[in-house]
């Protein structure tokens, strides 16, 4: 898409969000609001995206990290037609057209601006508008047409009474000629009510110069625009209903989808099946064959093939290999990796650890900073003991090793190959393989007192 560049408009403040966080990084499914624009944009291929940014710029620039984009600062945020004023260097020696749009639009399709474009050419036209039809107006700026249709401009609710009208909108995606913003857009006046430049006065202007306007309508609900956290929970649920519907037809069982939340990133192999309640976030990527059950949630994890996740076990920043149990209750704190065939029980937290192939730790235990090896046996109520008040240790415990239940283990200490530890030791020293240990006091019998 040679003939066009991009900008994005992502200065304003959100202040309809009433939030601290800049509204363009406000999470849709996982992802800020202004990152959608950004890869919808990026998959048209363009040269480089322009963002104008204003508000908390430094932030954003921070938080969207992706390669050509290019960043132009608008200082004080004077509405949106003031956001393109501060563009203009960048298409003095630039040929095509501009593609504007507003940053709050994250539902756009590539499809969509790709028509946009393709009508703007086709009719030679000074500028033409996303437009889509709306049962109720809200706070879009409403187009206005003539009787035989062609528009004469757009009015703003700061412009007009009626909000609860059907209507057309103004989607805030722009096609431009940049000759006819070289010779308007420094002429736009503030707007009377709130002192702000708008985008849209031009067109208005185009109307009154007789310069050609042309329009193409998408469906409203791929151009919601985020003002409020109102409209941030309709996007996302036309987006969740989006992504939901992609897993489905791809061969994953969702057994509930209005009690599912998948955010946009995650990827599952078929034949998983999703029990109501679960919650997975992030760079998340479940394997083939996995049974996720009721009130699971995964962040940012990686989950192999034929995995049974059972209820309310929370995961994140895990690696979890094949044909592995984890829960019910269980908690993969970060860093953790477990190994295929490998056991994770009820009220077992694990925590920056590696737990070998076809290890146990099947009830109520605290893994953290641990080794643990192959075939190993964890008993109920293990504990590593990792952290002496300052620094945290390591526990190492071998191949075939057997924790006896209740055992607290004292780090840094290892349990050498196939050791065995008597239940209710404290371990403090590191014991050889194929030992015996036991560390608790020897059971004594006294004759009963009389009273
Ligand atoms: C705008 C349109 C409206 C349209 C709607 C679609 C104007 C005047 N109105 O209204 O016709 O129906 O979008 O969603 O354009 N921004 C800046 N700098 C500024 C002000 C805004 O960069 O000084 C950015 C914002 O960050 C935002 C975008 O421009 O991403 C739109 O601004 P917003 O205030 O949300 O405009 P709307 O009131 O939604
Ligand atoms: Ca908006």
């Amino acid at each position: 898409m040679e003939e066009f560049l991009p900008i994005i408009l992502a200065a304003g403040k959100g202040s309809r969000m009433r939030s601290d966080l800049p509204k363009a990084l406000h999470p849709l499914l996982g992802r800020p609001l202004l990152m959608h624009v950004v890869r919808t944009l990026k998959e048209l291929d363009f040269k480089k995206i322009v963002v104008v940014v204003g508000y908390k710029a430094e932030q954003i620039k921070a938080s969207i990290e992706e390669d050509s984009l290019e960043f132009v600062e608008q200082k004080e945020q004077l509405g949106t037609g003031h956001a393109l004023m501060c563009c203009k260097e960048l298409w003095t020696d630039f040929k095509g057209a501009l593609l504007v749009l507003n940053g709050d639009v994250p539902l756009l399709q590539k499809e969509t601006l790709r028509n946009l474009m393709e009508v703007h050419l086709k009719e030679q036209a000074a500028l033409t508008l996303l437009t889509a039809k709306v049962e109720k107006s809200g706070e879009y700026g409403v187009i206005l047409r003539e009787k035989g249709g062609a528009i004469k401009g757009i009015a703003e609710i700061t412009e007009r009474e009626n909000t609860s009208d059907p209507a057309e909108i103004n989607a805030g995606v722009y096609c431009f000629k940049t000759a006819f913003l070289n010779e308007h857009l420094f002429s736009l006046s503030p707007n009377s009510k709130k002192g702000e430049y708008y985008l849209t006065d031009l067109i208005k202007i185009a109307a009154v110069k007789k310069e050609k306007i042309a329009s193409y309508e998408a469906p409203f609900a791929e151009i919601i625009g985020i003002n409020t956290r109102k409209d941030l929970a309709l996007a996302t649920s036309v987006l969740k209903q989006q992504v939901l519907e992609k897993h489905m037809l791809n061969g994953v069982t969702i057994v509930s989808p209005e009690n599912t939340y998948i955010e946009m990133d995650v990827k599952i192999g078929r034949d998983t099946v999703i029990f109501p309640g679960v919650c997975l976030r992030g760079q998340t990527v479940i394997g083939k064959g996995c049974v996720l059950e009721n009130g699971t949630v995964v962040v940012d994890s990686v989950i192999g093939n034929q995995v049974h996740i059972k209820p309310y076990s929370v995961i994140t920043e895990s690696k979890i290999e094949d044909h592995v149990a984890i829960g019910p209750f269980a908690h993969l704190r970060p860093g953790t990796y477990i190994a295929t065939e490998a056991r994770i029980g009820n009220f077992v937290e694990v925590k920056k650890s590696y737990v070998g192939r076809g290890s146990k730790a099947s009830h109520l235990t605290y893994l953290g900073d641990a080794e643990i090896g192959e075939g190993v046996n964890i008993g109920a109520g293990t504990i590593t003991c990792n952290y002496d008040g300052q620094r945290k240790h390591k526990t190492v415990i071998e191949d075939r090793a057997f924790i006896g239940s209740n055992t607290a283990l004292v780090a840094p200490v290892k349990v050498g190959e196939g050791a065995l530890i008597g239940a209710g030791s404290v371990i403090t020293e590191d014991v050889p393989p194929e030992t015996l240990a036991i560390a608790r006091a020897r059971q004594v019998h006294k004759p009963k007192k009389r009273r």
